[in-house]
C-alpha cells in the first residue's frame, strides 16, 4: 500500500489567503477555529482524563474564568474576518456547558466578509446528545462528531469510565441523525491491546448506517496518558484489517486539509476515515486555530503555551486590536509538531481535555 494515498500533506504553499485573511510562516491560511467551551467532562477516558489525575479534588476552571458566550462569539466574528469558515465546538465535553444551544444560535448568526454563514460543528462524547440534538440543530448546528471507542459495554466502561452505556451513545447518534446533524461522524481512538479487537465489530456496525466511522491513531497529546509508540495501530493496519473482510478503495479528500483520509466500501456500504496523525502527519495543510475555555489561543494541538486573548477582551479592546492580536499570533505560527514527533520531547503540552482535540 502506497503511503501517499492517505495524505498528501507536502507543506507546499497553500492558495493565497482570501481577502482580509492571514497566512502563517508556512503559508497556511487560518480557516478553522476549534473552540473549547469547558475543561470539564462527565467521562474519565483513561487516555485523556485518567481518574488518578482528574479526581474529585481536581481544580477545574471556575465559571468566571470561562469566556462568556458573548466573548466567544465576538472572537469568532473577528476570526471570520481573518479567513475562518468553520467553527467546531469542543471541550472537555461541550454539552456540559449549560445552554450551549444559545451559543450555537449566536455563532449561526455570524457571517464571513463574503456574507456567508460559518459552518458549525460539534465534537461530543454523546452521553447528553439524545436530549440535546434537536435544540442544537434548531439553533443552527450543522454536524456532530461523536466519540465511541468500543461497542462492547464492559470495554467501553473500562475506557471511558463515565458510567454511561454504549446504548446511550448509540441513541445519541441516532437522535443527532434524526435531527438532521448528518452525516454523523463517529470517532474511535484505537489503542493496541485495549480496543483493537473492536475495529471490525465497529466497522460492521456502522457499515451501511449512513454514519461515518473514523479511526484515530492513539496520540501523545497531553502529559498524563503515558503514551507509547507500540500502542499505536496505524491507519494502514486498520485499512488492512477492515479491507480483508470488506474491500475498500481510497476516496479523495472532501476539502483541502481534511484531517481524515477517506476510504469507501467497494460495495457501496458507505465510507470510513483514518486520522493518521502519528504514522502520516498532516501538518502541511493544518489550518486550525484553537481557543481554550478561558480565552487563550493555541496554534497547535501539541502546543506548550497559549496566547491570552481574554485580557484584551476584558480590557475593552477594539475589534481592530483583537484582530491584530489574533492575526499576529497566526502570522507568527510555525507549528508542525506531528512531523517532528520524536525529535524533541515536549514536557508541558496542553491537555486534550482542555483544548478538545
Ligand atoms: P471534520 O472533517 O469537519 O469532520 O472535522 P475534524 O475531523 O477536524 O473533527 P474532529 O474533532 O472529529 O477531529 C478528529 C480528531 O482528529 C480530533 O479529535 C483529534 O484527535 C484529531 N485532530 C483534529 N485536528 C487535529 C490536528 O490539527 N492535529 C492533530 N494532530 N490531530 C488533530
Ligand atoms: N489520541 C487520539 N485521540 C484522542 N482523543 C482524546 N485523546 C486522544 C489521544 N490521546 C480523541 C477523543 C475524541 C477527540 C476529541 O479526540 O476520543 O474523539
Ligand atoms: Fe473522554 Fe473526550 Fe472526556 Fe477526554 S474530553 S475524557 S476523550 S470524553
Ligand atoms: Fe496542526 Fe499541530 Fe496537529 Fe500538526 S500537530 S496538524 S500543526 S495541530
Amino acid at each position: 500500500m502506497s503511503r501517499v494515498i492517505f495524505h498528501n500533506s507536502t507543506g507546499a504553499p497553500q492558495a493565497p489567503a482570501p481577502k482580509g485573511g492571514v497566512l502563517d510562516t508556512h503559508g497556511r491560511p487560518m480557516r478553522d477555529l476549534r473552540i473549547s467551551v469547558t475543561d470539564r467532562c462527565n467521562f474519565r477516558c483513561t487516555y485523556c482524563m485518567p481518574r488518578e489525575v482528574f479526581g474529585a479534588d481536581h481544580a477545574f476552571l471556575p465559571h468566571s474564568a470561562l469566556l462568556t458566550f458573548e466573548e466567544i462569539s465576538r472572537v469568532a466574528q473577528i476570526a471570520a474576518g481573518l479567513g475562518v469558515h468553520k467553527i467546531r465546538l469542543t471541550g472537555g465535553e461541550p454539552l456540559m456547558r449549560k445552554q450551549l444551544e444559545v451559543l450555537v444560535g449566536m455563532l449561526a448568526a455570524l457571517r464571513t466578509p463574503e456574507g456567508e454563514p460559518l459552518e458549525i460543528a460539534l465534537t461530543t462524547n454523546g452521553a447528553l446528545l439524545a436530549r440535546k440534538a434537536k435544540a442544537l440543530a434548531e439553533a443552527g448546528l450543522q454536524r456532530v462528531t461523536v466519540s465511541l471507542d468500543a461497542l462492547d459495554d464492559v470495554l467501553f466502561q473500562r475506557m471511558s469510565d463515565g458510567g454511561v452505556t454504549v446504548a446511550t451513545i448509540l441513541e445519541g447518534i441516532e437522535a443527532a441523525a434524526r435531527a438532521g446533524l448528518a452525516p454523523v461522524k463517529v470517532n474511535m481512538v484505537v489503542r493496541k491491546g485495549m480496543n483493537d479487537a473492536q475495529i471490525l465489530p465497529m466497522a460492521r456496525h456502522f457499515r451501511g448506517s449512513g454514519h461515518i466511522l473514523r479511526f484515530i491513531e492513539y496520540m501523545d497529546v497531553g502529559n498524563t496518558n503515558g503514551w507509547r509508540m507500540d500502542e499505536v495501530v496505524t491507519g494502514a493496519e486498520i485499512v488492512g484489517i477492515i479491507g480483508a473482510e470488506f474491500p475498500l478503495e481510497p476516496v479523495g479528500a472532501g476539502y483541502r486539509g481534511e484531517v481524515a483520509a477517506r476510504w469507501a466500501y467497494r460495495d457501496g456500504g458507505g465510507e470510513i476515515g483514518l486520522i493518521t496523525s502519528v504514522s502520516q502527519p498532516f501538518c502541511g495543510d493544518c489550518t486550525r486555530m484553537r481557543l481554550s475555555p478561558e480565552g487563550r489561543l493555541f496554534t497547535c494541538l501539541f502546543a506548550e503555551q497559549g496566547h491570552d486573548l481574554r485580557g484584551l477582551l476584558r480590557a475593552g479592546a477594539s475589534d481592530a486590536a483583537l484582530a491584530e492580536r489574533l492575526g499576529g499570533v497566526w502570522r507568527a505560527r510555525g507549528d508542525r509538531y506531528s512531523e517532528h514527533r520524536g525529535e524533541a520531547q515536549r514536557e508541558h503540552k496542553i491537555e486534550m481535555s482542555y483544548i478538545g482535540g
